[in-house]
């Protein structure tokens, strides 16, 4: 057996042989030139010159290979009480025939499609759909507010948009399409036609001329076929939060994404073709985009699409139901939602009541693995519990255990080691090699292996600022942590203002630029706080201006409404609290670091820059009032 060892030596030493291997496993309609154009860092392109199509190697293939009877998707969904298995024959005709009703309206290759859906297959249908005529989707998760959708509209500037009626979101029923024609309306793009999924449990009144009922056009539709696309042409656009309330669009590539994801699905999740597996997230975010949809598929497997959450859809035995009734071999989930279970559940009752015999393996991600639920979750299954660390920009790990090569021992706290394809390196600020041991700022050094982020979509400056500028020659990861004496990487948090609640990505700057509109505010700051079952939680304090006198309190109310509205549930943002003044710089940049390790009582230096060190200990009460930091 060859150990990981030497399978991530020679990526590293020579990624274009190891790559030129891998490719091998995609169906090709013309062989690519090269395979990796580097001559314009940091713009490398895996493949030029290769032709291919990322749906014809997802479904077309397998159904042309003898996986036409074998299921595809198996849609779960407690919430509606359903259940659906759709073969890969079934998914190439509800693919092919909506991707005709998609160029009916006009669709074609480059083009841009937002999809704002909840967890039906019709979801994955549409993206596939995109992805066979050479059309680039921009997924948008369902918990974000119209102004977040009117912001990706704007930027994605779709010639259609794709959504359904509405959706069951634990136990409350939600109706998408008046938030869709909310965001259509606040946003200048001028969108010509929605195609609407209408649901039984909650019908939307449909606007003339622009909307179409998805029904009705897919049966006056005809099969399209897939169209011939560069490798380097983009498959999708996915925006995730950064720094500030406009999205980073992360462009992923056709060819390299294939290639690099189909290679993760035997060699990281050790998933063959024919195994069922199940990856219990949401296509609005990158782990349902690689690993609910694309993934799996590529490999000829089955895929679980679950509509539920892991407790309350009835009860926590939810995931051990699903698990016992598809045969499922491995489960990719977020912390959270373990945390979630063992909340309930905490001596795992409703697990024994299910025969999980055919469950090989809990992978987890998305978040930091705290070591509780790392325990409890071994304790509980008794399979390997897999931590492993990747980003929206990556679109598949950077660091993790890969059992499909050697499964190597795990370390609590470490998703284990880099992968191959990605040379790992901590650095100080001044951009040098730290020590074995040494916290620092996790880079890879370029060029990044495939499936990876080829720019940001209609900003080529801001991802050089972004994620190559500050250690040139490497990807800034923008999260900090260590290497150990034995390569185990240690993920220890974000280093920007990027905030991870219950395995969501959000920012707080995002949040701070729409609580500073409020007109009584007149500064504020909003940091991530500890919180025991969403991982982290958003706080914000603000000052007000001069001369208002109101209740700190309504003006709280108002703020926790205006981030709802604007950003959408999903922000959870719920406390805040007035202060008189906030800690700053000499030079008048806000504490955030500071004041999140007073909320988290972490210690911390004092930064010898500070205006004045005694507003600390006014900020300290606060948060202990507000119940974080310090007793
Ligand atoms: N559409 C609309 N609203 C949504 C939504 C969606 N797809 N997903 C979540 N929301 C809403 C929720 O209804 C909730 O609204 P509320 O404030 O009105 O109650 C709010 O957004 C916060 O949702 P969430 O953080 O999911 O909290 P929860 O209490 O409903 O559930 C967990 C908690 C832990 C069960 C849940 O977060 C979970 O299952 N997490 C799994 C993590 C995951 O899949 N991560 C993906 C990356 S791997
Ligand atoms: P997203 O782009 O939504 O996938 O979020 C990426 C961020 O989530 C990373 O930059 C990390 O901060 C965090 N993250 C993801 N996986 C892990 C993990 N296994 N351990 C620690 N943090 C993680």
């Amino acid at each position: 057996m060859t150990s990981f060892d030497e399978v991530f030596q020679s990526s590293v030493e020579n990624p274009e042989a190891f790559w030129a291997e891998a490719a091998k496993s995609i169906t090709w309609y013309k062989e690519y030139d090269k395979i990796l154009d580097d001559s314009n860092p940091p713009f490398y392109k895996w493949f030029p010159g290769g032709k291919m199509n990322t749906c014809y190697n997802a479904i077309d293939r397998h159904v042309e290979n003898g996986r036409a009877d074998q299921v595809a998707i198996i849609y779960d969904s407690p919430v509606t009480d359903t259940l659906l298995k759709i073969t890969y024959k079934e998914l190439l005709e509800k693919v092919s025939t909506f991707a005709g009703a998609l160029a009916s309206q006009g669709v074609g290759k480059g083009d841009t499609v937002v999809i704002y859906m909840p967890m039906i297959p019709e979801a994955a249908v549409a993206m596939l759909a995109c992805a066979r005529l050479g059309a680039i989707h921009s997924v948008v998760f369902g918990g974000f507010a119209p102004h977040e959708l009117a912001i990706r509209i704007d930027h994605a500037q779709p010639k259609v948009i794709v959504t359904a009626s509405g959706a069951i979101e634990g136990v409350k029923t939600l109706e998408y399409k008046p938030l869709v024609d909310s965001a259509i309306e606040q946003s200048t793009h001028e969108v010509s036609k929605v195609i609407l999924f209408q649901r039984d449990f909650v019908k939307s009144t449909m606007i003339d001329g622009r909307d179409l009922d998805w029904v009705e056009l897919v049966s006056n539709s005809q099969p399209a076929d897939c169209v011939e696309v560069d490798a380097t042409d983009p498959l999708y656009i996915l925006y995730t939060s950064g720094t500030t309330g406009m999205p980073k669009g992360v462009l992923r590539d056709n060819g390299g994404h294939a290639v690099a994801l189909h290679w993760s699905m035997k060699n990281l999740y050790d998933i063959d073709p024919g195994d069922v597996w199940w990856s219990a997230s949401d296509v609005g975010w990158v782990v349902g985009h690689s690993y609910i949809v694309y993934a799996p598929l590529l490999q000829g497997s089955t895929t679980v699409f679950y509509e539920g959450k892991p407790i309350g859809t009835p009860d926590a035995g939810a995931f051990w139901r699903v698990i016992s009734e598809h045969k499922v071999k491995a489960l990719f989930t977020a912390p959270t939602a373990f945390r979630a279970i063992k909340k309930e559940d905490p001596e795992g009752k409703f697990f024994e009541k299910y025969d999980t015999s055919c469950f090989e393996c809990l992978y987890l991600a998305g978040e930091r693995l705290d070591p509780d639920t790392l325990h409890w979750a071994e304790d509980l299954l008794k399979v390997p519990v897999i931590d492993h660390w990747w980003q929206t920009e990556t679109g598949w790990a950077i660091v993790g255990n890969c059992r499909g090569i050697e499964e190597l021992p795990v370390k609590e706290g470490s998703p284990t080691k880099a992968l191959p394809g990605y040379d790992v390196r901590i650095v100080d600020d001044d951009g040098e090699v730290v020590p074995k041991g040494t916290e620092g700022n996790i880079v890879c050094k370029l060029p990044l292996p495939p499936g990876t982020l080829t720019t940001l979509w209609r900003n080529d400056d801001r991802y050089i600022q972004s994620y190559m500028t500050k250690f040139p020659g490497y990807y800034e990861t923008s999260d900090g942590g260590f290497i150990d004496e034995d390569g185990y990487v240690f993920v220890m948090g974000r280093m920007d203002d990027v905030i991870n609640i219950a395995g969501h990505r959000l920012s707080t700057g995002a949040m701070e630029e729409i609580i500073s509109n409020h007109p009584d505010v007149a500064e504020c700051a909003v940091f991530g706080a500890d919180d025991q079952l969403k991982g982290q939680l958003p706080v914000g304090l603000f000052v007000v201006k001069a001369g208002v006198t109101r209740d700190g309190d309504e003006i709280k109310k108002e703020l926790v409404k205006m981030v709802r509205e604007a950003i959408g549930p999903i922000a959870c943002f719920r406390d805040a609290c007035q202060v008189v003044r906030l800690p700053k710089t000499r030079s008048g940049k806000i504490l955030r670091g500071t004041m999140r390790s007073i909320a988290n009582s972490k210690e911390y230096r004092m930064p010898s820059t500070i205006d004045d060190p005694s507003i600390l200990d006014e900020i300290t009460e606060y948060l202990t009032k507000m119940g974080y930091g310090k007793k």
